[in-house]
């Protein structure tokens, strides 16, 4: 019997037609979303056994994942994002979804920036439930209405919106000061100097590019940013900033669309309580992450089929929709329709699109799309500390960047 049988024995925790599923989505709109999945499964005769590990952009839960693996009781279904995927499956842990995906057509629908994450060898190894992108900014309207009422296209404009929101007395930014809010905020920032520059900085990790002018007025924007923050923003959970800029405790929150899972987890509506923005300067481009589920190897045909099973159902088109709308992403396929989607996410699917064709499409370095962790991890360093005061100004960081990329690699 193998650990993992001999645990489902003597637990009773999982039969062989259960997936134990390892999530980081323990917030409001992101439970909310899960529980259209639990349900999706429920209704194919899928058990469900739980394995939520809180804190965004899943370092927690990689954590955790190491630890079951090591400890030979891997979660048989894994939430996973970019890089991470490719380092399972080249340690060989990953289970092979290729025998649906071939009987389903995932090739033809699943854009290729996804399937670069999701395909290794040849053989698919996870699949891909969504699409968020990064560089969005989510704005509470009658902050903005009291503010001149005109969302902000350039930088200038952002800082006069921002400086117009201190004057009337709330706090501009809502933000969580953890490494991977401060990361993700700094998407954003790189972005909205130009497309070829984060490209040269995040994807292509170029010495000059990381080290260089363009980083360390990223940077200063950066800490610009840090600004407009309140007293006691070190440590707050992210959907805690969101609902600052729910309630009109703050102006804004620069984060990725799950946010717009907690505005509708909260009954809010697109365009008369919040306003979604691209990153002011990032119009045209998108930053994106993909959630995928990566099952991890199991023993016996019941679970093998499980998991597969599990992956069909995050695949279905009806599926994707109805999880979408739900978790503020747009679907991991081409072919669903946007009619169930509100205006967000209409744009959401339309700047993905319109970003794929016109080579303005990149993966996310705050959310493991851009380099494989150790990398992000070098960036998540430096952009912390930055935004912590530690650094005399925008050059030093960007040297101390170009330093800690290389020293990652
Ligand atoms: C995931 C999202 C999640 C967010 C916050 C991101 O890395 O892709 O699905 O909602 O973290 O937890």
């Amino acid at each position: 019997m193998t650990m993992v049988a001999a645990l489902m024995a003597t637990t009773g925790m999982a039969s062989a037609e259960d997936v134990e599923v390892l999530h980081w989505w323990t917030s409001g709109g992101e439970a909310a979303a899960l529980n259209v999945l639990k349900e999706d499964l429920a209704g194919k005769s899928i058990g469900w056994v739980d394995m939520p590990v809180a804190g965004g952009g899943g370092e927690a839960a990689m954590t955790a994942l190491r630890a079951r693996v090591t400890a030979g009781d891997p979660p048989t279904a894994v939430q996973m994002l970019g890089f991470d995927i490719l380092d399972w499956a080249n340690e060989g842990a990953l289970g092979d979804l290729t025998p649906v995906a071939a009987a389903e057509g995932w090739d033809a629908v699943v854009p290729s920036a996804l399937q670069a994450f999701a395909k290794a060898d040849g053989k698919w190894i996870s699949a891909p439930v969504n699409v968020h992108s990064t560089n969005w900014v989510w704005i509470n309207k009658a902050a903005l209405d009291a503010a001149g009422g005109k969302a902000p296209e350039s930088w200038d404009e952002l800082v006069a919106v921002l400086d117009a929101m201190k004057a009337n007395g709330i706090t501009p930014l809502g933000h969580g000061g953890q490494a991977w809010q401060d990361a993700t905020v700094f998407d954003g920032v790189v972005l909205s100097l130009g497309t070829d520059f984060y490209k040269a900085a995040f994807i292509d990790l170029d010495p000059a590019a990381l080290g260089g002018d363009q980083m360390a007025e990223a940077f200063n924007r950066l800490i610009k940013l840090r600004s407009y923050v309140d007293d006691n923003f070190s440590g707050r959970d992210w959907n805690l900033a969101s609902a600052m800029v729910i309630n009109g405790e703050a102006g804004m929150q620069m984060m990725g669309d799950w946010a717009k899972g907690e505005f509708l987890k909260a009954g809010k509506v697109p365009g008369t309580d919040f306003v979604c923005i691209r990153f002011p300067g990032t119009q045209g481009a998108v930053t994106f992450n993909s959630d995928q589920f990566a099952m991890f190897g199991v023993e016996g045909e019941g679970a093998v089929a499980a998991q597969a099973a599990m992956a069909s159902a995050i695949m279905n088109p009806t599926f994707q929709s109805a999880f979408n709308v739900v978790k503020g992403s747009v679907p991991a396929r081409t072919d669903v329709p946007n009619d169930a989607f509100d205006d967000c996410g209409k744009k959401g699917m339309a700047d993905l699109a319109e970003a794929n064709t016109s080579g303005q499409l990149f993966g996310s370095m705050a959310h493991g799309h851009a380099a494989p962790a150790a990398v992000k991890n070098a960036v998540y360093d430096v952009v912390t500390a930055t935004f912590n005061g530690e650094y005399a100004d925008g050059a030093a960081a960007a040297a101390a960047l170009a330093e800690a990329v290389a020293a990652a690699q």
